[in-house]
Formats: C-alpha cells, structure tokens, sequence
C-alpha cells in the first residue's frame, strides 16, 4: 500500500511511518513543518533504511493534496495533522478550527476528487469529556470541555456523515490516550518548542537539566496518591495500532471508533519515580495547584481494539521513560 501520511514529519506520525516502512508499505508524508523538523524525513530513513516521500505543504492546499495522492497513487491516508495544544486553543479557537476543522474538509474534498477512500483519523480520548464512568469505553458519552477537543469531535461527526453519505468510505478514528516514548534508536522522538505543556517532556527536561522542577498540578484529587492518573500509551504501540486499523479497514467499510489505550492508569508520581528509574537521579518537584481543565483520572478500556483489530498496547511505562530518555539524552 501507499499510505499519505498528514502531519508526516510530527512526533506520532513519523514514529508510525517507521512501522508502515518496516511493514513493507510505501509512505508519502505531508507536512507544512509547523511544529515539527525536516531534519525527521532523514532519520526515518536512517532507522528503516527506506527513504519515505516528503512533500511540504499545508492540508487546507486542496489543490496540492490532491495532486500529491494522485502523482504517488495514494490509497489510503493516516490524518495527523493538526493543531494539539489544549491551552492555546482556548486563546486561539479561530485558528483550530481553521486548521484543524477546515483542513479536514479540505483533506476530504482532495480525497473524493483522488478516488480514495480509505481514512484513519487522529482522534483522542479528550472526546470523552468529563468520565460518567471508567474506564472509558467507545459508548461511552461524548463532549469535550475546550475547543481542540470540540475540533476532534466536530471531525469525528464530519466522518460519520461522510461514511453515511457513501457506503465505499472506510474510516478508523483512533482515540488515542496519552502517547509516551520514542523509538528504540533514540533517533526521533517528541520535540515540542518552549516550555512543554504535557507531563512526559517537561519530566525529560528536568532531566536534562534545562527546566529546575517538575510542577505536579494538584495533590488533591480522589486518586490513590491524590495526583492526576492517566492512561499512558508507548508511541511505538501507538504506531502499531495504525497499522492495524488500516489493515482493518481492509475488509470493513464504514465508519468505526477505537480506543487506544493500555488499560493502566499511572499517576503523575507513578511516572515521575518510572522516569527517575530511568535517568538514575533524583528530579526536583513542587506542589502546584490543579490546573484548570483536567479531571482527576482517565483511561481506556482497550478491549474493542484487541478484539476488533488484533491490537493491545504492551510497553510497559518503564520502557515509555527509558526510550523518552534516551531520545531527550541523546539531542
Ligand atoms: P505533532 O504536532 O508532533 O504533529 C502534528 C503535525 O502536523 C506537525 O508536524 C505539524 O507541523 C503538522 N501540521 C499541523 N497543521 C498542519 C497543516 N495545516 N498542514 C500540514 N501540516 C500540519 O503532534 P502529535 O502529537 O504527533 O499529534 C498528531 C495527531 O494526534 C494530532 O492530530 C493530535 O491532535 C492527535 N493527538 C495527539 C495526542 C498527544 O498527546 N500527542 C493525543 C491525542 C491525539
Ligand atoms: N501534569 C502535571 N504537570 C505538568 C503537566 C501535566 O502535573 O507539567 C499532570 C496533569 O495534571 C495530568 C497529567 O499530568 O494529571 C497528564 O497531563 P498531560 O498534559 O500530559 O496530558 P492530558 O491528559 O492533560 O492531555 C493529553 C493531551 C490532550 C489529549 C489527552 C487525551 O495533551 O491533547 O491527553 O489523549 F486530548
């Protein structure tokens, strides 16, 4: 197969394509660099030894998609591009849904007008809300709480009309939980610029020494240390997990949900004693107050998933730090 991958050079994406390549699948990424490096396309091919196709442009170029999923013979498309910081969404919800909502429908238009049918879309556990119960199961009720998650859901729903509308589509939205870790070789890994907003790469940088201290946001929630507990995935298993939805899509049409997840949920000390394990020191924290927004606990129940698409995420949150470390060590 050749798969376009949006968003082809960012951090879930470019670990995904070295699972396609190695899986014998041909890759286009697609990329407008805007949060990621050019520099990945290299180490994609340093790690597979198969050079994957670049092409730098921005989704909402329907015209450009187009042309790209037709000049590589593109037959199905992994949808990752798109604009992820909660808190700047909030700031900014113009350019979300610019991005993330119209670059979408863009994407759709160039696929339609290509022939090609076949979407796995990057969607996220925030789609969940605020937990009725847990673990989180696909019924479980929707509605997100800030405008990226309302950008997720408004795709999500864009997709099933779509789906409904014309029974050859075939897509996967994938809810992912919270993706962790790098690739084995050290050689691509989460980048985010400034300060990082999710738990995992502000740790690495106390770490490395370029933050003082990890701020642990709340010590008072209904969780068995009192801090925030999350379902954390390995980005290698996340890759894998696209994988099989596509291979899933094989033979199903329609549209379909998923969660990926591991079913474990870690707290923030969890992860931060997993991470000093890793690194061999001691990490400075302070007690902050809860940040606005989070709930106290979240994770998946993955059962859909291995049943439905043979999948189950099996690194262990030791191996989620190890490889973050050697990634974040190794820059
Ligand atoms: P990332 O920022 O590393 O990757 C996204 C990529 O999309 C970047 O390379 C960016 O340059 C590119 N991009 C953004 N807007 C674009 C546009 N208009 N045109 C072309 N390229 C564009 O983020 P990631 O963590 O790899 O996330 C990938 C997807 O997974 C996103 O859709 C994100 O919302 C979703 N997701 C991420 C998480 C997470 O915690 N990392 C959790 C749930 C869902
Ligand atoms: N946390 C801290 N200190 C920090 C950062 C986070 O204590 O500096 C805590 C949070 O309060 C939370 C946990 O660590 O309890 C995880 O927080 P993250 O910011 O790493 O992740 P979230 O669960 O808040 O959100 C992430 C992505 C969302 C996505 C969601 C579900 O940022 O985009 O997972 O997939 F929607």
């Amino acid at each position: 197969m050749t798969i376009l991958l949006t968003g082809g050079t960012g951090y879930i994406a470019s670990h995904t394509a070295v699972t396609l390549l190695e899986a014998g699948h041909q890759v286009v990424l697609f990329d407008n660099l805007c949060n990621s490096q050019r520099d990945v396309v290299a180490r994609i091919e340093q790690i597979t030894g198969k050079a994957p196709v670049f092409v730098e442009g921005d989704i909402r170029d329907t015209q450009l998609l187009r042309t790209t999923l037709d000049q590589h013979g593109c037959d199905s498309v992994i949808h990752f591009a798109g604009l992820k910081a909660v808190g700047e969404s909030v700031a900014k919800p113009i350019l979300y849904y610019a991005n993330n909502v119209q670059g979408t429908i863009s994407l759709l238009q160039a696929m339609e007008a290509a022939g090609t049918r076949t979407l796995v879309f990057s969607s996220s556990a925030t789609v969940y809300g605020e937990p009725k119960y847990l673990p989180f199961d696909e019924s479980h009720p929707t509605g997100a709480t800030n405008p990226y998650g309302r950008t997720k859901l408004h795709i999500e729903e864009m997709l099933k009309d779509v789906c409904a509308s014309d029974s050859s589509w075939r897509v996967s939205c994938l809810r992912y939980f919270n993706p962790v870790g790098a690739h084995p070789s050290g050689l691509i890994g989460e980048d985010p610029q400034g300060i990082p907003n999710n738990l995992m790469p502000f740790v690495a940088k106390v770490a490395t020494g370029e933050l003082e201290a990890i701020g642990i946001f709340g010590s008072d929630y209904p969780t068995a240390d009192g801090t925030g507990v999350r379902d954390y995935i390995h980005v290698m298993d996340l890759a894998e997990g696209h994988l099989a939805g596509l291979r899933f899509l094989r033979d199903h049409t329609g549209w379909h949900a998923f969660n990926l997840g591991t079913g474990q949920g870690y707290s923030v000390l969890d992860l931060v004693a997993a991470f000093e394990r890793a690194c061999g020191k001691q990490l400075q924290r302070k007690m902050l107050p809860r940040r606005p927004g989070d709930i106290a606990s979240s994770y998946a129940n993955s059962a859909k998933a291995e049943s439905e698409l043979g999948w189950r995420g099996t690194r262990s949150l030791d191996d989620m730090c190890q490889s973050t470390w050697k990634w974040q060590s190794s820059k």
